[in-house]
């Protein structure tokens, strides 16, 4: 029987919750010169600070016997080995295979792994390889431009390293097209050479609406393009559907498989990362993986008090199901790092938006929390008013590198003060006393004082993470995914839910599937509700015009 490990402890932890509530961080702080270093790890090359929470040692010990409740190591050592814990699709779920050294040995059904994840690895280094020098022509010569089509997990992954790793871009320029709309597609057609381009389509299940559709029209460009009907070798694919890759006319030389143990919003390390070590290199790509395989040995060997996924699950878990709060938001100061929080959307809410256990019955507590972000400093210009003074509590990830990347003198620093800054402001907040006493300072009178006081009034308290990392290269990024997969997991198996299925997306892609010939005018619109209905005689009528 699936059991929600938070349920057993939510007397002990609403207790602590009461206690604290009378309490403040800044009162917190004042008290205790060692926060920090009580509430921090320095690991590696990157901190984790998580000294600005709602959190005292005692709530902290109590967050820590609901890992323990929940098995969370026994949990993870499945996970690891190859348990099949995706209960509901019958898969193991080995992600971390995809970044494990190659002497290791993890078996699927009997059979090891890892000797297969080395020999697709080899491929795709030797495709990239031929790709990034020249030797591997298409029609106009050497490739120039790599288009990768996919959505979902095929497109998030690699489309945010990529952006995230730009300054150790020396290949091919790369470009990501996701979405059915056909503006994607029609602004790349206008910056890529047909001659010279090579589509990479990336799937796992090479059914996906999007994606074939998107597919198919990029075929019909280049062959109208170039001229020819043979534009395969302007193809590859990444996908675990070999049929269907063949179906489409992909040669199996330029296919890199994957496995059903390799859930979609985990695929990066895959072949899916394809465009991603064309862009960089295989050489880096392997350093992306190390970081990983660097924070999975931490998840796995880490106490529970000093295990940075453990902790930002049990915070999470902290202020959803003990302080109700809805949302978290993932603010990181470093620009390169703005697909991020979409991003951790996918991996986050595809996991964990679940509201039944693993047996399926309903969940007793809510689950996963909305994830949303934007990078600062521009979001502090847009949405932090609500973070400071609105009425929900938010509590943020702030990501911020030690080194930049780039030499342009005085904005590191300028950026750096703005990430402490916030943090800071969203902890210590500003009391009315201190408030009216700054209006004093400057001179205005008290009926003034009266009326603009209360506006800045910083309730405080408000809770935030900070990661400090040297710098973001392709091992701290590695790292950083790595540490948030293991968050989901950690909150997965802590409410006893299946974070590796996504059955919630099925619905929506049937009914779509079902609408098309309405919408095309082939079939009449029936068993429709009425604002369906509606909208769709409306859609014919405009399009009639
Ligand atoms: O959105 C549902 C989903 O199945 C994701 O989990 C997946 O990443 C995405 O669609 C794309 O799937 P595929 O790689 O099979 O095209």
């Amino acid at each position: 029987m699936a059991v929600n490990a938070v349920k057993a402890h939510l007397t002990t932890l609403r207790a602590h919750r009461n206690r604290l509530s009378r309490t403040t961080m800044r009162d917190m702080f004042a008290g205790d010169p060692k926060r920090f270093s009580r509430f921090s790890i320095a690991w590696d090359r990157l901190v984790f600070d998580y000294s600005k929470h709602r959190l005292d040692a005692g709530a902290f010990k109590a967050l820590l016997d609901v890992a323990k409740t929940a098995g969370v190591k026994a949990k993870r050592d499945a996970m690891f080995s190859g348990r099949i814990i995706n209960e509901t699709e019958g898969r193991a779920v080995l992600h971390t295979a995809l970044r494990a050294p190659a002497d290791e040995r993890i078996e699927v059904d009997g059979q090891d792994v890892i000797g297969e994840v080395v020999k697709v690895r080899r491929a795709m280094t030797r495709f990239s390889n031929a790709v990034r020098n020249g030797k591997y022509k298409v029609s106009g010569g050497a490739v120039t431009d790599v288009v990768n089509i996919g959505i979902g997990g095929s497109n998030l992954g690699p489309a945010m390293a990529t952006l995230a790793l730009a300054p150790w871009h020396d290949g091919p320029r790369t470009h990501f097209v996701s979405n059915v709309d056909a503006a994607d597609l029609a602004e790349v057609f206008k910056v890529i050479p047909p001659e010279t381009t090579l589509f990479i389509v990336a799937s796992k299940t090479f059914t996906t609406q999007e994606t074939m559709c998107n597919a198919q029209t990029a075929r019909n460009w280049m062959q109208r393009k170039l001229g020819r009907q043979d534009v395969g070798a302007h193809f590859a694919a990444l996908s675990t559907n070999l049929v269907a890759t063949r179906k489409f006319g992909i040669a199996d030389e330029r296919t890199f498989g994957f496995w059903d143990w390799v859930g979609g919003r985990y695929s990066v390390w895959s072949a899916i990362g394809l465009s991603l070590m064309m862009a960089i290199g295989p050489k880096r790509f392997g350093e992306f993986l190390d970081g990983a395989y660097e924070a999975d040995t931490h998840f796995r060997t880490a106490d529970y008090g000093g295990n940075i996924p453990v902790i930002m699950a049990l915070l999470g878990i902290w202020y959803r199901n003990v302080w109700g709060f809805e949302t978290h938001a993932v603010l990181p100061y470093d620009n390169r790092l703005a697909r991020f929080p979409a991003y951790l959307q996918q991996l986050e809410m595809e996991s964990n938006g679940k509201r039944v256990m693993m047996d399926g019955r309903a969940v007793t507590a809510d689950t996963g929390a909305i994830v949303w972000g934007e990078p600062g400093t521009d979001g502090q210009h847009a949405f932090y008013q609500l973070i400071h003074q609105g009425t929900s509590v938010i509590p943020c990830d702030f990501l911020i590198a030690a080194k930049s990347n780039d030499r342009l003198s005085g904005h590191h620093e300028l950026l750096l003060a703005n990430c402490l800054a916030q943090s800071e402001a969203l902890m210590l907040g500003k009391t009315l006393a201190e408030a009216r006493a700054e209006l004093k300072q400057a001179g205005m009178p008290e009926k003034e004082i009266r009326r603009l006081a209360p506006h800045k009034v910083f309730e405080g308290n408000r809770p935030s993470t900070t990661f400090l990392y040297e710098r973001l290269d392709p091992k701290m990024l590695g790292t950083l995914i790595a540490l948030y997969e293991h968050k989901v997991f950690v909150q997965g198996a802590i409410w006893g839910i299946n974070s590796f299925d996504q059955w919630g997306v099925e619905l929506g892609k049937a009914l779509a599937q079902e609408l098309i010939p309405m919408v095309e005018g082939k079939a009449k619109v029936k068993g429709k509700d009425a604002s369906t209905a509606g909208l769709l005689a409306a859609f014919h009528q405009m399009t009639s015009r």
